[in-house]
């Protein structure tokens, strides 16, 4: 059985959208692991707070969570035109696990999901922009929400479709 893992930035309508889509990959089969990054309240990554203390425990966790899976849907909302602190955080702290920083995207396929409060254009084009340099193939189609569009089924099945052929 595939297994995508849910990765959820912000609490609030990205959540709401975030269970929708774990409702639509279990409908379609796949094991579900949900991330939910701002419950794991990982500390500010600074070069400087590695040197001290090291990769945090939780850290390495998250990485083998992520590792475990085949394939990744991110869910975060846009701010000030790119992405959510909570986000980028984690990922600078999980590409300082182990010897490669790409080990964790390199090859895998990631789509990418937001409610913004606008368009959500730059969000898109900034997380597809750090995904692919870390070696991630990410779906040309893009689930992007806000509080005048609302979530579509059909583009939903058809992006889960998608990461479960690959
Ligand atoms: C600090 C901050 C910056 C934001 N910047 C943008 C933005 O640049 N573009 C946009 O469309 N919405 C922006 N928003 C709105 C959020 O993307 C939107 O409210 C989203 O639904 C928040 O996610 P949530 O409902 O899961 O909490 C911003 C919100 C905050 C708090």
């Amino acid at each position: 059985m595939k297994k995508i893992a849910i990765i959820v930035s912000s609490v609030q309508k990205n959540m709401e959208l975030a269970r929708k889509l774990e409702t639509e990959a279990k409908e379609q089969g796949a094991q579900v692991e949900f991330i939910n990054l701002v419950e794991l309240a990982l500390p500010m990554y600074t070069s400087v707070l590695e040197d001290e203390k090291g990769i945090p425990s939780e850290v390495h966790e998250l990485t083998q969570r992520l590792i475990d899976c085949d394939s990744y849907i991110m869910v975060a909302p846009e701010y000030n035109g790119s992405l959510p602190p909570v986000l980028s955080n984690a990922i600078a702290w999980v590409s300082r696990t182990g010897d490669n920083f790409r080990a964790v995207f390199n090859q895998k396929f990631v789509a990418l999901a937001s409610h913004s409060g606008g368009g959500g254009a730059k969000l898109m084009e900034s997380m597809r922009i750090m995904f692919v340099y870390l070696g991630a193939n990410v779906l040309s189609r893009e689930i992007i929400n806000n509080y005048t569009k609302e979530y579509n089924p059909k583009t939903a099945k058809s992006v889960v479709e998608e990461l479960l052929r690959y």
